[in-house]
C-alpha cells in the first residue's frame, strides 16, 4: 500500500495478471515478507478455497478466540479485519467522525489516517526528533482537548525504529485519559523483544488504547488480507460497527494454520534479518548511513537524491522506495528474497553515482 508523501510505489502495475512480482523484478518497495505464507497456512488456504461455496463465519470466531486466548484478553476486544488497514481505517473514521482530530507524528504509515482526512477528519502532527525517532514530547505538546486519537507506528515505517517501551507506557499512561491512543505494532515480531514492545498489556489492563497486528508482514501473508485490532470491549464495538468487509475463507484458514506455527515464525524471521544485516553492511561499507531497523526493511540516506537513486535502481527492475516529504536524501528498501537482495547489494555503487 502506498504511504502518502513519499515517492510513491509506482510498482503495483508491473505483476500484470497474475500473483507477486514479475519475473526478473525484484519487488523490494513494499514491506512484502516472501517466505511466507507457511506451508501449512497454503495447505489450509487451498483446502478453504474448496470450500468456498460458504461463508466463512465459524473460522472467524475461531481466529478470535486464538487471539483472545494468546493475549490473554476477553474475544469481545478482538476485531478482525481484512489486513490491519481496514480497522485502522475503521478506527481513524470512528473516532473523528463527530469532530475529533487525529495526532499523529510527521513521518509514520499514514495510509489509513489518510483516508479518515479525505472523510473531513483533521489530523496535526508533531515533528521528529533529528535522529528521525518518534518525538513523545512534542505529540504530546499538540494534543488538545479537540484530539481523540494519536497514532503512533511502533516500529516506525519508514524509518524502522522502535520507541523505549518504558518511555511509551508512560506517555500513554498521561495521555489516556484524554484521548485514545492507537499503537500500530504491525512489525513487532519482528524486533528484538516483540513482548516487552508490546503494549498488549496496557489493553489488557482495560487502558484507553488499541493495538494493532497483522499477518501480513512476518506470517507473509499480504496478499490474504488478515489483520487484527486488539483493545477494551466499548473501544471494539466502535471499531467493529467500521469494519466493512467480511474476511475471506482462505485468508481466515491461513491465519489460523500460521499463528502458532513457532518453527516457520522462527525461519521467516531469521531470514528476514539474515537480509537485513546483509543490506544495512553493504549500504554502510559505500559510506551510506542506515537508521537501526527492528522492521523488514532498512531506510537508508543515500547522500544524494532518492529519486534518482530509486530511478537507477528501476532500471534494473529493483523496486525500492524514493523520497519522503520532507527527506530528499532516504530511500527505503524491503527485505525481499536474498537473491533480490544481492541484486540491490550489487547495484548500490551505480544508484549512488546517479543519486
Ligand atoms: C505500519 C504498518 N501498518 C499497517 C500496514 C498495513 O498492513 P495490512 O493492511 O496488510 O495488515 C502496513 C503496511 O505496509 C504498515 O507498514
Amino acid at each position: 500500500m502506498a504511504q502518502s508523501g513519499d515517492g510513491a510505489d509506482k510498482t503495483a502495475h508491473l505483476s500484470g495478471p497474475g500473483f507477486g512480482p514479475a519475473p526478473g523484478v525484484a519487488l523490494l518497495s513494499r514491506n512484502e515478507n516472501p517466505y511466507g505464507p507457511s506451508e501449512k497456512a497454503v495447505a489450509a488456504g487451498c483446502a478453504a478455497t474448496e470450500q468456498g461455496a460458504y461463508y466463512a463465519d465459524r473460522s472467524l470466531l475461531y481466529l478470535v478466540d486464538m487471539i483472545a486466548e494468546r493475549n490473554r484478553i476477553p474475544r469481545e476486544f478482538v476485531s478482525v479485519s481484512a489486513g490491519s488497514g481496514e480497522g485502522l481505517c475503521a478506527a481513524a473514521q470512528s473516532w473523528t467522525r463527530d469532530g475529533g482530530k487525529i495526532a499523529a507524528p510527521t513521518l509514520f504509515w499514514d495510509t489509513t489516517v489518510r483516508y479518515a482526512e479525505r472523510q473531513g477528519a483533521k489530523i496535526v502532527t508533531a515533528p521528529m526528533k533529528s535522529d528521525l525517532g518518534v518525538d513523545l514530547d512534542a505529540l504530546e505538546a499538540v494534543i488538545d482537548d479537540n484530539v481523540s486519537l494519536v497514532h503512533i507506528t511502533n516500529p516506525n515505517n519508514p524509518t524502522g525504529m522502535l520507541l523505549d517501551p518504558d518511555e511509551l507506557r508512560a506517555f500513554i499512561g498521561r495521555i489516556e485519559k484524554r484521548a485514545t491512543v492507537l499503537v500500530d505494532e504491525a512489525y513487532n515480531e519482528l524486533t528484538d523483544i516483540p513482548e516487552t514492545a508490546s503494549m498488549v498489556d496496557l489493553v489488557r489492563d482495560g487502558k484507553n488504547v488499541i493495538v494493532s497486528r497483522t499477518f501480513s508482514k512476518i506470517y507473509g501473508m499480504a496478499g490474504l488480507r488478515v489483520g487484527y485490532l486488539m483493545a477494551r470491549a466499548d473501544l471494539t464495538a466502535r471499531i467493529r460497527s467500521n469494519i466493512m468487509s467480511w474476511i475471506s475463507g482462505p485468508g481466515l484458514a491461513a491465519a489460523i494454520a500460521s499463528y502458532d506455527d513457532q518453527e516457520f515464525l522462527a525461519e521467516s524471521r531469521a531470514r528476514i534479518i539474515e537480509g537485513r544485516e546483509m543490506v544495512i553492511a553493504a549500504a554502510q561499507s559505500h559510506g551510506l548511513v542506515c537508521l537501526p531497523s527492528q522492521t523488514n526493511f532498512a531506510f537508508v540516506n543515500v547522500k544524494g537524491d532518492a529519486n534518482m537513486f530509486r530511478d537507477k535502481m528501476a532500471s534494473e527492475r529493483i523496486y525500492i522506495r524514493g523520497a519522503y516529504q520532507g527527506l530528499p536524501n532516504w530511500s527505503r528498501v524491503s527485505m525481499g528474497r536474498l537473491e533480490d537482495l544481492s541484486r540491490y547489494i550489487a547495484a548500490l555503487p551505480k544508484a549512488i553515482a546517479a543519486g
